[in-house]
């Protein structure tokens, strides 16, 4: 059992909270990198501390020639994931002074990471286009900068909102899968890069961040609203997990997948409907009348997808946009290990033969 006191979650009432602040009044109100100051340091920032830190995120948007010139090594038909990960890890190669019990170096550690993983995300997806990425532009906020770096236009201001918020809901969960991850590679005193690394790789995964990938997948193939209950009850005779349903903590609709449904409904309303969104809403009332009495509804990832797309952004990049929000809880949580660390060294129950000799190949 790990004390954290960044995020607490109550998944019977469905509720969840950032350093005590409901997830609902960030989302309203907050902005991503203000969110982000309240998960690292605890505290929502004076108007003076959130525009230094806008600021200097701003000034270390850029990425080194090298890490560009690495990027356009990679396989254009990797996963923008293994790429992520790659390339968070190579920071550490560029900053390998470490210092993490100087103040400054974590400081210094926090700004480049939150500031540098987008443009890394958004440079992959034009290298793998075979086109040059574009350098952020400094007039732009942080989400309609990486917008921009991802599209190479600048985005509608409602779009960029949408995405700011979006950021806020996937920024901190307690201690989920990639989450642990974090901590346990922090718990080693390693450097913080590679602290991020270890939790993108986990975030990857199908069953914890890749979901929102695969539930726009999952709609594709049901095709229609009508055709919702007959996949899911034949999903469920195979024993298959229905993509953005169910999770540890939250018994009831997870909280985030209410706000982002609202903002999907926001860019439908302006930007057109998209008819995966009937499907969607078909597959959550038939699914919640299968699985609900056994605690299964929507989670983050059920609809998250779908604002994304209606942002244009390709399937492949949700869980990607996924980690560039994380990274600012992966980070709240390497603090938090660094101010009490310990190494983790879980205990284990052996199950395995014993006392056993070596055999001779000709005796076995
Ligand atoms: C995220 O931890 C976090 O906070 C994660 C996250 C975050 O912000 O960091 O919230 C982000 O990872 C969200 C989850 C995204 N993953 C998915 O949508 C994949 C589908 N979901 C399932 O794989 C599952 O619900 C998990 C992994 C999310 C949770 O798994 P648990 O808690 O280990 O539950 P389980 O697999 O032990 O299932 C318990 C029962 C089983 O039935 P029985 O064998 O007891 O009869 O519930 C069933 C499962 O079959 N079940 C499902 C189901 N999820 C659980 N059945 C069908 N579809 C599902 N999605």
């Amino acid at each position: 059992m790990t004390n954290s006191s960044i995020c607490e979650i109550d998944g019977v009432k469905g509720n969840l909270y950032y350093r005590g602040y409901p997830i609902k009044q960030l989302a309203a109100k907050s902005s991503f990198l203000e969110t982000v100051f309240l998960l690292i340091w605890g505290e929502l920032p004076t108007q003076k501390e959130l525009t230094e830190f806008e600021k200097e995120v701003q000034m270390h948007r850029r990425l080194s020639f090298r890490v560009r010139d690495m990027m356009k090594c990679f396989p254009a038909s990797g996963h923008p994931m293994d790429a992520l990960q790659s390339s968070a890890a190579s920071l550490g190669l560029f900053y390998s002074r470490r210092v993490i019990d100087d103040p400054k170096y974590v400081y210094n550690a926090v700004i480049r990471l939150i500031a540098k993983i987008p443009t890394m995300v958004a440079g992959f997806q034009l290298i793998r286009k075979g086109h040059d990425p574009i350098q952020p532009r400094d007039d732009l906020s942080y989400s309609s900068n990486f917008l921009y770096m991802l599209t190479e236009r600048e985005q509608d201001p409602l779009a960029a909102r949408v995405f700011d918020k979006c950021l806020i809901l996937h920024a901190e969960h307690s201690l989920n899968a990639s989450t642990f991850s974090a901590r346990v590679t922090a718990s080693t005193l390693t450097d913080p890069y590679a602290v991020i690394a270890s939790a993108v790789g986990t975030l990857a995964g199908p069953l914890h961040g890749g979901a929102n990938e695969d539930v726009i997948a999952m709609l594709e193939e049901i095709g229609s609203p009508e055709n919702a209950g007959a996949f899911l009850d034949d999903a469920l005779t195979q024993k298959k997990k229905i993509m953005g349903f169910g999770h540890r903590e939250y018994k009831v609709k997870d909280p985030r997948a209410e706000i982002l449904q609202e903002l999907a409904e926001e860019l439908f309303a302006r930007f057109g409907k998209d008819k995966m969104y009937d499907i969607a809403k078909s597959l959550e009332s038939e699914a919640i009348s299968r699985l609900g009495p056994k605690g299964i509804y929507p989670n983050v990832d059920f609809y998250s997808g779908l604002v994304y797309k209606k942002l244009g952004i390709p399937k492949d990049l949700f869980t990607p946009i996924f980690a560039i929000s994380r990274v600012g809880g992966w980070l709240a949580h390497w603090r938090e290990q660094l101010g009490a660390n310990r190494i983790y060294r879980p205990s284990q129950i052996y199950t395995g033969s014993k006392n056993r000799d070596w055999l001779p190949l000709e005796n076995r």
